[in-house]
């Protein structure tokens, strides 16, 4: 059952964000379904909740643009973009720092992040009273509508999470702006909330509009996410492995095998939610740990194609795929 919280419950939505927990919130867009977005595991459960076949990158909520600026870095586009526009619908693709407290499967496992602060009282309120980034993608199932009230939210997911901020209907009612900062050039990935032109004005030539991404306006937004080179580790990847040798490091499902040079266990329980929630840092640290130790490669032991285990199986298939190029993008 999920508890459905009035607007003076803020401190008790806090509290089961901070312990872990998915709690909805409003924000003027939609209402996102929040978690802890240090918290691996609560991150892992946002995407089960959804049933989100992918690790679509996701959103961090901050309450202040220098929150967010703690996480990832500015550069002054970005500075005058959160001036003009924050509070309010628009989310800026930056470099993550090296200090960011955010989970990798939070941002899919990308050395980019998302971020914004949103323009609601109430979410603004929680933000404050967690104290840490919050991960919320629209609290809708994959493939859903976005929510704009609380009652969309329970229509959708009751049962899911643990809890539902009522704040009443959301004033915009479509996502925010997303505005890719990473290269040269801005990009927008998704247009929302935040008037384009204005945008334009601020970080765009004088009379020449952004570069709107091919595929936006959706959750099948061709994101770096969607890319396999952002998957690939320096070190080969052999799927479905029942063997090991010790001049390889294993990426262990449930009980390990034995005789490997190095093993990251993604769930000793064999949990698929675990599991998502330590894959990408699994692969990251065994690519570092392998290549340390001269390994020739990682052995990754099968995971069962059930709730998030899809989405693991489908990147483990990107980090194995031959790395001469084809088959680059899905
Ligand atoms: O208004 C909104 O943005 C709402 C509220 C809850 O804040 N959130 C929302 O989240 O719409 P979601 O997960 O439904 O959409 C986030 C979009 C996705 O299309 C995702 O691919 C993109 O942002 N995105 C997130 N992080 C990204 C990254 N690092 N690089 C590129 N795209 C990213
Ligand atoms: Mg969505």
């Amino acid at each position: 059952m999920t508890e459905r919280l009035a607007p003076d419950a803020v401190g008790r939505a806090a509290a089961l964000l901070r312990d872990g927990h998915l709690v909805a919130f409003p924000t003027e867009t939609v209402y996102g379904l929040g978690a802890d977005a240090r918290n691996g595991r609560a991150v892992a459960a946002v995407f089960e909740a959804k049933g989100r076949p992918h690790f679509n990158p996701l959103i961090c909520h901050l309450p202040t643009a220098d929150a967010a600026f703690e996480e990832v870095f500015a550069d002054d586009r970005a500075r005058a973009l959160a001036a003009r526009f924050w509070p309010g619908p628009l989310t800026l693709v930056l470099p993550r720092r090296p200090s960011c407290r955010v989970d990798l499967l939070a941002g899919a496992g990308l050395d980019t992040l998302a971020v914004r602060v949103p323009a609601h009282p109430l979410a603004l309120a929680l933000l404050e009273a967690v104290g840490t980034p919050v991960a919320a993608p629209s609290a809708n199932r994959s493939g859903g509508v976005s929510p704009t009230t609380a009652e969309h939210v329970l229509d959708g997911l009751d049962g899911r999470l643990a809890a539902v901020l009522d704040g009443g209907p959301c004033a915009v009612g479509v996502e925010s702006s997303v505005l890719d900062l990473t290269g040269a050039a801005p990009v927008l990935l998704r247009p929302g909330g935040a008037d384009t032109a204005v945008i334009e004005a601020v970080v765009g030539p004088v009379g020449r509009p952004i570069p709107v991404a091919a595929g936006r306006a959706s959750e099948t937004l061709r994101s770096p996410g969607m890319m396999l080179s952002h998957y690939a580790p320096s070190l080969p990847v052999r799927l479905d492995a029942v063997t090991v040798c010790a001049d390889e490091a294993l990426l262990a499902f449930g009980p390990p095998l034995s005789g490997a040079g190095v093993v990251w266990n993604l769930s000793e329980a064999g949990d698929c939610t675990e599991a998502a929630s330590r894959l990408f840092s699994g692969l990251r640290w065994l690519d570092a740990e392998g290549a340390r130790r001269g390994l020739r490669g990682i052995a990754a032991m099968p995971v069962p194609v059930t709730g998030l285990g899809e989405a693991i199986n489908d990147r483990l298939a990107r980090a194995a795929a031959p790395r001469d190029g084809a088959g680059s993008a899905a």
